[in-house]
């Protein structure tokens, strides 16, 4: 329970990519995840298998039994059981046992958006291949009844589906537009608030399911505001719900890897996951292993970066590939004036939807209504039992924000609204169940001494109005690079809408799902690289209906090198807030070349940055001995649609030698010239300076010397490569970087 109110506290930052660490506990037993070296051979035999590895720390076949709780046996081989510290170390020394992880929780981390990124409703499309794209997401169920999800007009199931669905407690069962709906709680602790079905009952995964493959459903708008044709990327697509969070545990490592291992054999083609990573290495993180036996079968994996910014390393579910995705705002905004007594007025940031009905309210300050001398800190933050309700009552309150839900407080008190100072988070609007917004600390600070010039303040808060901003800009919440784990690798991907994102909703959780309040709503706004993901995780899905057998990495590198290039100047970590740019989605459709890659590729790149061969069973079912393997080539040893120089000495220059292929898949013939930007103290050389291609799929290497001179640490510069022939430009972001030391 105080799990849940801490999510819900911060709904903008914390519910929306779900990053804990919390073990489940039980009799001093943990749930462990333990990984086979081999892929399995079939689901009996691996089962017995299991059993038998289990026995070996077990006294008896019932103790065995008892403890597993799952066997995964289709992508890859590993078992999921409760287990003693002693247990769990014991296994990990089993010859045929690889690893052995603790399972840990993990947290979650529209209308207008695909117009201003340019997929209008017009946009040229296959619908006949597009209705067998199928998207996965892992997420927290799905409101079958949401409008997004009706199934007129769409036809038979897509062959190749083996999915299931039926109909479980307050889930009314699948339809043509959702075609899979599962839910996984391998821990089955009860959970109070929520319900053991894929029904969502917090609003985030029929959130993000209608973003990437909504109906369109003219007239959507949360109270008037946003108000437009609510659509996903691509609505003639069907939906699979695999819920794995849960209202009061988050998101656990056992479901989602069983939920990776379900979407695979179903037969999605593209995964969509906005749940927070752990810094993990690439074999040890369940959504790096789950991903990389998606790609293996062909599904590419679209996840969020991040809620983290914008402290720089913070970027999450950043392994090769996986496909990450950083937030973007769209160029309007939700704001409240607040008039003062004394004719002065501002403007905070926030949805709320109350008219005042008379005017001016009287005015005080959290601070001077503690409750007692005890009560004053947290009073000045409006905390739960730090205000006197004598004095609340009937007034507006000024706070200070330490955690959301202010306005659930002063309402409960009695009080009429709530101005909320913060110095944090003033670029994406926060739901209010009363008059409220957010003003910055500079005019907290103003309001604040107004209130204690006079005897009488006043103040009235006004509805809140949709504002023109300039944009697009990186959120200050969406997770920065580098990558906190490769150097070679530069992580965001790209950059997709985030802010304000209005999308289909629940009818199980009030808008802001805290007490006291009444309002419901079928379409909310939220903000996070949550809403940003299925964005990029819908054009992944639109690309392959137009290329359905084109590889994950080719995917991926269709949306990177068409990406518009962002501005560095209204976004100071340039490439480790945006990766390739803003999402592009009609030219990812058709991007000239790819930079394509295959699972070795991968193995290749783990090895050349030290992985030892053993541990990559994880991935690809058999222990392999990297120095036997042909290495990969070049500073990065992959065939990446990006580059990135860590400039390591401190007086030298710095190169980088980076080797790279690209596939034609535009028209042939057809001649790309190189065009060149390099930052001021890096030199970039491309050889050769042309490319000329005959026929399709086609293929051309080419070399990318940078040298830089030295840089301080901390700092980065900024350059690129473009191919460009008449038709196409595929361009690639080359970013030095000196670490923070
Ligand atoms: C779920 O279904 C049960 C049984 O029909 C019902 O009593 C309960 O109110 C429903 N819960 C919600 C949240 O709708
Ligand atoms: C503040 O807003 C009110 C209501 O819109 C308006 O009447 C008043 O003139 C404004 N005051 C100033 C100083 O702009
Ligand atoms: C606070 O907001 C006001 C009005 O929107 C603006 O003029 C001011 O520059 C902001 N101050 C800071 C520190 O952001
Ligand atoms: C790995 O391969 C290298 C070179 O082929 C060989 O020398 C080495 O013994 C091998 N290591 C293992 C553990 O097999
Ligand atoms: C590419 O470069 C060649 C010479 O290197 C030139 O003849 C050709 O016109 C260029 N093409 C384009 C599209 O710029």
């Amino acid at each position: 329970m105080s799990r849940e109110k801490f999510i819900h506290s911060f709904p903008l930052i914390l519910i929306l990519t779900l990053t804990g660490l919390v073990a489940a506990t039980g009799e001093g037993k943990e749930f462990y995840i333990v990984y086979l070296g081999d892929d399995p051979l079939n689901h009996v035999s691996a089962v017995q298998t299991h059993m038998d590895i289990l026995l070996s720390v077990k006294r008896s076949d019932r103790d065995a039994k008892e403890s597993v709780v799952y066997s995964y046996t289709k992508s890859f081989n590993a078992f999921a059981a409760k287990l003693s510290k002693a247990e769990a170390n014991k296994l990990s020394r089993h010859d045929q046992v690889l690893s052995v992880f603790p399972n840990q929780y993990h947290k979650l981390h529209t209308t207008k958006s695909w117009d201003f990124i340019g997929l209008p409703n017009t946009a040229q499309r296959k619908l006949k291949t597009e209705g067998n794209i199928v998207v996965g997401l892992l997420d927290t169920g799905i409101n079958p009844e949401s409008e997004s999800f009706k199934d007129d007009g769409f036809g038979p199931l897509p062959k190749k589906w083996k999915g299931t669905c039926g109909h479980f407690a307050n889930f009314s069962g699948c339809n043509k537009k959702i075609i899979g709906a599962r839910h996984f709680k391998l821990d089955r602790n009860p959970d109070p608030n929520d319900i053991l079905s894929p029904i969502d009952v917090d609003g985030h995964g029929t959130h993000t399911s209608s973003t990437v493959a909504g109906n369109q459903v003219p007239g959507a708008s949360l109270f008037g505001l946003a108000r437009g044709d609510a659509r996903g990327a691509v609505p003639a697509a069907r939906v699979a719900m695999y819920k794995v969070c849960w209202a009061s545990s988050g998101c656990s490592d056992m479901d989602i890897l069983a939920a990776f291992e379900a979407a695979i054999t179903d037969g999605v083609d593209v995964i969509s996951i906005s749940i927070g990573g752990m810094t993990k290495d690439y074999v040890s993180d369940t959504l790096a292993i789950g991903a990389f036996h998606a790609m293996r079968k062909g599904i590419i994996t679209v996840a969020s970066a991040g809620n983290d910014g914008p402290t720089s390393g913070t970027v999450a579910n950043h392994a090769p590939w996986v496909l990450t995705v950083a937030a973007s705002g769209i160029d309007r905004q939700f704001r409240s004036k607040v008039e003062l007594g004394n004719g002065k007025n501002f403007s905070g940031i926030g949805v709320n939807a109350f008219e005042p009905k008379q005017k001016p309210y009287p005015i005080v300050s959290g601070a001077d209504v503690a409750k007692n001398s005890e009560s004053k800190d947290s009073a000045r933050f409006c905390m739960d039992g730090s205000m006197d309700p004598k004095k609340v009552k009937g007034k507006l309150i000024y706070c200070e924000l330490q955690a959301w839900g202010s306005d659930s407080v002063v309402k409960g008190l009695g009080g009429l609204g709530a101005i909320v100072e913060s110095e944090q988070y003033l670029d994406a609007a926060q739901i209010f169940m009363t008059p409220g917004t957010v003003v910055n600390v500079t005019v907290g600070n103003t309001i604040n001494n107004y209130i204690h010039s006079t005897r009488s303040a006043s103040a009235v808060i006004y509805r809140s109005h949709e504002v023109k901003v300039p944009a697009p800009f990186i959120a200050s919440f969406s997770s920065r690079g580098p990558n906190p784990l490769s150097e070679h690798l530069l992580k965001p991907d790209v950059a997709a809408p985030g802010i304000d994102i209005l999308a289909s909703y629940t009818p199980l959780r009030s808008l802001t799902g805290r007490k006291g309040d009444t309002q419901y709503s079928k379409f909310i706004l939220m903000s996070g690289t949550s809403m940003a993901c299925p964005h990029v995780a819908g054009v992944a899905a639109y690309v392959k209906s137009f290329h359905p057998n084109w590889t994950p990495a080719a995917i991926k590198s269709a949306i990177l090198t068409t990406a518009k290039p962002m501005s560095v100047r209204a976004n100071s970590d340039a490439e480790f807030a945006y990766g390739a740019g803003q999402l592009n989605p009609t030219k990812a459709r058709s991007p000239g070349l790819v930079y394509d890659m295959d699972e070795m590729s991968y193995i290749q790149f783990l090895c050349h940055e030290g992985y030892p061969g053993s541990k990559l069973a994880v991935l690809i079912g058999l222990k392999i001995n990297c120095s036997s393997m042909l290495p990969g080539i070049g500073y990065d040893a992959l065939n990446y649609p990006t580059m990135q120089l860590n400039a390591k000495n401190d007086r030298e220059t710095s190169i980088g030698i980076f080797r790279r292929t690209v596939t034609n898949v535009g028209p042939s013939p057809s001649i790309y010239n190189a065009t060149i930007k390099a930052p001021k103290g890096v030199k970039i050389t491309v050889n050769p300076r042309s490319l000329s291609f005959s026929r399709a799929l086609q293929k051309r290497s080419f070399t990318v010397v940078v040298k830089a001179k030295p840089i301080s640490s901390g700092q980065m510069a900024s350059g690129s490569l473009a191919w460009k022939s008449p038709r196409h430009i595929v361009r690639s972001p080359i970013v030095v970087f000196k670490p923070l030391e």
